[in-house]
């Protein structure tokens, strides 16, 4: 039996939220440990089976007009827009966790539509395809989530232009931590923007501080320089956290990390919830993080070796 699989992974950001708005460079890293696929298969009619709906394509809910656009668009670049099939799609992403759960999806349905139908695929035409769900579903994406959840290396990010690969050589542990709570993009990025009308000089000079950690974090991920790393991260937390995109349930998790063992831990995305990570030296301490977090109320949690991320 005919059969198209595409796979893609969720992602974080290392260090740079916020701080990307304002042009600053950003490292986000792909979690391929916490992967997405999605299967396409012959059928009578357009199906698709996923979390959210089961069922034909074009009686969906609203919430998947993104997705139902970028079927249509995939089908009609692959001249075969009356096609019918059943597309599954199976996701270990949390949603609404900043970890790239769209875009994730767009990029697996891409990749499994493209095998079905026996297509070369360039990077190209992945990230442009990406971008119709994306802007539907987010209204104006960086473009951010889709080169990282369609890579297995770090990217270096910088808004408006084309991002790439980093290369990195650097053992050591992420832990992903998720607070329980939604993440709040919108109103933290309000805030900051509120604060650089309220107090341009100093909170620039904050948006430039971070940037600097993205360089120099850089430099402690081609050199191996955990201890740096971690300095780096926690440094970047704090500057976060001046800047009010923290809380308390985060700074509490935050605080607890770095007393059993986490060389740095900061806040990961929009912030005023959604995750945490915190960079651990060996598995050991990764795994006592990940049983003191979870004790103190933490959803769920993550490992991902840095080791593990390597360019394609
Ligand atoms: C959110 O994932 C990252 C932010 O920097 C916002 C953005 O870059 O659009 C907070």
């Amino acid at each position: 039996i005919k059969k198209g699989i595409g796979t893609s992974n969720a992602k974080i950001i290392l260090i740079g939220e916020h701080a990307a708005v304002y042009g600053e460079p950003a490292i986000v890293i792909p979690i391929t440990s916490i992967r997405l696929t999605a299967t396409v298969v012959p059928a009578d009619d357009q199906l698709i089976d996923s979390r959210y709906y089961t069922g034909p394509i074009k009686q969906a809910f609203k919430n998947l007009a993104g997705i139902k656009a970028l079927i249509e668009t995939i089908l009609q670049r692959l001249h075969q827009p009356d096609a019918t099939f059943k597309l599954t799609i199976d996701s270990q992403l949390p949603s609404e966790r900043g970890m790239g759960s769209s875009a994730a999806t767009a990029i697996a349905i891409i990749r499994a539509f493209y095998d079905y139908f026996d297509q070369p695929l360039s990077r190209h035409t992945l990230l442009a395809l990406a971008a119709i769900s994306e802007k539907i579903t987010h209204g104006n994406p960086s473009g951010m989530d889709a080169a990282t959840t369609s890579a297995t290396a770090p990217i270096w990010f910088v808004k408006g232009q084309q991002s790439h690969d980093l290369p990195i050589n650097t053992s050591g542990y992420l832990v992903i931590a998720d607070s329980g709570f939604k993440g709040q993009t919108g109103p933290a990025v309000a805030t900051v923007r509120e604060r650089m009308d309220d107090f341009p000089q100093e909170t620039k000079v904050f948006i430039r501080q971070l940037g600097k950690l993205a360089y120099q974090a850089r430099q402690a991920l081609a050199n191996n320089a955990l201890q740096r790393l971690g300095e780096i991260m926690s440094h970047a937390q704090v500057i976060l956290q001046t800047l009010g995109v923290s809380n308390t349930t985060l700074d509490h998790l935050i605080f607890v990390a770095q007393k059993n063992g986490s060389l740095g831990t900061k806040l990961t995305g929009g912030g005023r919830g959604g995750c945490l990570i915190a960079l651990a030296p060996d598995e050991a301490t990764a795994q006592h993080l990940i049983t003191v977090l979870k004790a103190e109320g933490a959803t769920q949690t993550w490992l991902q070796p840095l080791a593990h991320l390597q360019q394609e």
